[in-house]
């Protein structure tokens, strides 16, 4: 009985190994975000993006991919949820070798407490800042991340939107077999996106994020997200009133053949606002 024990993670231990796997695998594209910023970071400066600061970093994907990407990167990965962290490091930074670690900086902290770190481009992804709910939290923010830029830094935040991103409702994708960071293979699963509650009020949505995995077996509720669901030019103002001097908006294009997308940002000033979208915003200081 102990020996089977000791095997075999415990219930929420497990919960929790496999919840990050399937979040990477279903919400995550390190790759294409560290070839977008290193585009955008030269787009803006003519010259190679070095040092990337990563704001509600989560397991610290994007930093292990930056700095796996080349040996002049450096990464600072900002969260302050200390087991996701630790989960980070044990699978992604786990996977890197020695030399390639040592340029990443995991901080358990409030973003809001992390300033001076000079970094060439500051980032914060999948809608993380749309915790902050209220106006003035969110310009503190902003005018945060820009006083921790280097000169010529770069301050980019996704952005969603569209017609349908405060309908309650569940949208459900198949996510293929494939693999982990680390090579081993992961077999097929469902994600589902559920926006669960929305009020137009004070714009407050309630969101969560289950897997259907094999076998019929679910894991409800792996992810929850309270946020405020901002408006483009809603979060474009507050950065200039940051401080920022201009802020460039970065879309896909639409394939017709594929009848989707075609994950290719380009700066655009016009674009459609059907069903669900989702932007870059690039802040120059
Ligand atoms: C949606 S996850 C984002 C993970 C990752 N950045 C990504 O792109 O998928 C949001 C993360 O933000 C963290 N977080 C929320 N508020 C924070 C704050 N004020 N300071 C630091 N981390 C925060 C949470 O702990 C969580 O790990």
């Amino acid at each position: 009985m102990s020996k089977t024990r000791s095997k075999k993670k415990s219930g929420s231990a497990a919960f929790t190994e496999k919840k990050f796997d399937l979040y990477q695998a279903s919400v995550q594209c390190p790759e294409a975000d560290v070839e977008f910023f290193k585009r955008v970071f030269f787009l803006h400066t003519n010259r190679a993006m070095r040092s990337l600061r990563e704001d509600f970093c989560g397991t610290g994907a994007l930093c292990a991919e930056w700095v796996r990407d080349h040996e002049n990167h450096t990464a600072i990965g900002v969260d302050f949820d200390r087991p996701t962290l630790e989960w980070g490091r044990d699978h992604y930074l786990a996977v890197l070798n020695d030399e390639q670690r040592s340029r990443v900086d995991l901080r358990c902290e409030d973003v809001r407490n992390v300033v001076g770190t000079d970094v060439d481009l500051l980032c914060a992804q999948n809608f993380s800042y749309w915790i902050f709910q209220e106006r003035q939290e969110m310009l503190r923010y902003f005018r945060i991340a820009r006083d921790s830029l280097a000169e010529e830094g770069l301050f980019v935040c996704d952005m969603m939107g569209g017609s349908e991103v405060t309908s309650v409702e569940e949208v459900d994708r198949r996510i293929d077999d494939g693999e982990r960071w680390d090579g081993s293979k992961m077999p097929p699963f469902n994600y589902i996106w559920d926006q669960n509650t929305y009020n137009p009020i004070t714009g407050e949505m309630v969101c969560y994020i289950h897997f259907k995995l094999q076998r019929g077996k679910r894991m409800n509720k792996a992810f929850k997200y309270v946020w405020r669901v901002w408006q483009l030019p809603e979060i474009r103002d507050l950065l200039l009133e940051a401080g920022f001097s201009s802020v460039d908006v970065y879309t896909e294009g639409w394939d017709d053949e594929e009848e989707d997308t075609d994950g290719i940002f380009l700066k655009r000033k016009h674009f459609d606002h059907e069903g669900t979208w989702i932007a870059y915003l690039v802040a120059k200081p």
